[in-house]
């Protein structure tokens, strides 16, 4: 179904954001045959650019980021609807000009896709020139912030033009199929809510682990680290669903309310149950000291850590976290570890068996149950575990390319005007309160990360973080 007309300006129009996500996200809604057919898609940059140059650099970035289905049809009809303008964003030049392109009457959205600098001036801008009506709302990028402090300031800049349901913060991780699944699986089943709790639930694992490094990024990466660039937000969005309450609709401010109350509810961490890691070179791969050109470099690629949402439901159940660059394989997943059954009648030789469901994120979308059941055979009644495993795109279809990407979800969430998948203000702001004192600790104490081979699955006290608790990370698997 299309969504309504819109007009959507891309700040940041020529960035690498646009190329490798918003403009392939759009071309595939557009051949999914969501786009309207008079929807204009602005890209507005400082830099000279006509519509055919621009056209022509949307092409590369759809042809090589798009997916499968680029045929050259589809590309000649969507670039139709594309268009460049100049602007300054701390000047007057061009504003005027990208007001006359926006017909009145229809949704405006205005994708932030510039360093967060440049948030207030352009707020401002759209403002004094006219250009933000009643149906304007602004989509804002990580990082949003580098602290509480920061964050706070983007906020109060931000407030100060547009109110928070006009203000559209991305976490693209809120936009991945997954992750939304977790949320039907867990509120739309009977199965899984009476046992989501410390009673039932040993323990929880969030691994987000990548093979890339930081090279090519580093200005950026070593001034934020693991914690500021992945747990401050992707990762707590992923513990926030997992641990809140059931909100009572799905709807915008009943699901941000519930995800604020766990982060208020997460206990501070003391330095002996986090770990930060770097990772050494190899033959092959530079090292992060390499890839950010900084010998002395004490950023983290990597982080573990062992948090407690101190409420009734989760009193007693450790939230282990880890993420980390050059890690042994790209896997991101969530496992939620349950009890062992109260008494085993098959006795001791039975062995241990656990039930953990496991929600995984990347690669191969989908979920997996450990089961324990009988192994066949006349071998007695002895027992093993077994995975009903469901396989979104095998479950759903069977064309991968047809699961929507983060970006392409929300864009249209922006459009629909749904805030449900965004971060609100506060949400942010608590998230950076608990990170913040962390990292301020370990600042002030001048932690070294310890060192980790490429390729393993970080350091060693990382795995020790939960050996000593009797527990064992689930392998690092692509
Ligand atoms: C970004 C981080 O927000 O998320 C990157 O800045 C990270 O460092 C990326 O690589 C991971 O996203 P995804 O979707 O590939 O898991």
């Amino acid at each position: 179904i299309p969504v309504d007309p819109f007009d959507l300006v891309i700040f940041g129009g020529t960035g690498d954001l646009a190329r490798r996500k918003i403009l392939p996200g759009l071309f595939r809604r557009f051949v999914a045959g969501q786009m309207p057919d008079d929807a204009q898609i602005i890209g507005a940059a400082r830099g000279d650019m006509d519509d055919s140059e621009y056209r022509a650099m949307t092409e590369d970035a759809i042809r090589e980021f798009g997916g499968r289905k680029v045929s050259d049809d589809a590309v000649a009809r969507f670039l139709e609807r594309v268009h460049f303008t100049t602007v300054d964003a701390m000047g007057d030049e061009g504003w005027a000009k990208l007001a006359e392109k926006l017909p009145p009457g229809r949704v405006r959205a205005f994708y932030f896709s510039v360093a967060p600098s440049l948030f207030g001036a352009l707020a401002e801008r759209l403002r004094h020139f006219g250009l933000a009506d009643a149906a304007s709302r602004i989509v804002v990028e990580k990082p949003f912030g580098h602290d509480l402090h920061s964050a706070r300031a983007l906020n109060r800049v931000l407030e100060e033009y547009f109110a928070e349901d006009e203000i559209y913060r991305i976490d693209h991780y809120l936009g991945k199929e997954t992750v939304q699944n977790l949320m039907a699986v867990r509120f739309g089943n009977m199965l899984f809510e009476p046992l989501w709790n410390a009673q039932y639930v040993d323990h929880i694992q969030i691994t987000v682990a990548e093979t890339v490094g930081v090279g090519g990024r580093g200005s950026y990466y070593d001034k934020s680290g693991a914690m500021r660039d992945m747990v401050q937000n992707h990762i707590m969005q992923l513990l926030c669903l997992i641990a809140m309450e059931p909100p009572a609709r799905f709807e915008p401010d009943a699901v941000r309310d519930e995800k604020l109350k766990v982060i208020r509810a997460l206990d501070p961490v003391p330095a002996h149950h986090l770990v930060r890691g770097q990772y050494s070179g190899n033959g092959t791969h530079p090292s992060y000291c390499d890839d950010v050109e900084d010998p002395r470099s004490r950023t983290e690629s990597f982080v573990a850590l062992r948090a407690h949402v101190s409420n009734w439901r989760w009193a007693g159940t450790p939230f282990y976290i880890r993420t980390g660059k050059r890690l042994r394989a790209r896997t991101s997943e969530i496992a939620v570890v349950f009890k062992d059954a109260p008494h085993s009648i098959f006795g001791a030789d039975a062995g241990r068996h656990r039930n953990v469901l496991v929600i995984r994120l990347q690669p191969n979308e989908g979920m997996t149950l450990d089961v324990t059941i009988k192994e066949p055979g006349p071998g007695g009644m002895r027992l093993m575990d077994a995975p009903l495993d469901l396989t979104f795109a095998d479950a759903m279809s069977p064309d991968a390319d047809e699961v929507p990407d983060a970006y392409e979800r929300l864009i249209m969430d922006v459009i629909r005007g749904n805030q449900t998948l965004f971060m609100r203000g506060d949400e942010v702001e608590a998230a950076w309160a608990w990170t913040d004192p962390l990292i301020d600790e370990w600042e002030a104490r001048g932690d070294v990360p310890q060192p980790y081979d490429i390729g393993a699955a970080g350091p060693e006290d990382a795995l020790m973080l939960m050996h000593r608790d009797g527990r064992k990370w689930r392998e690092i698997r692509g």
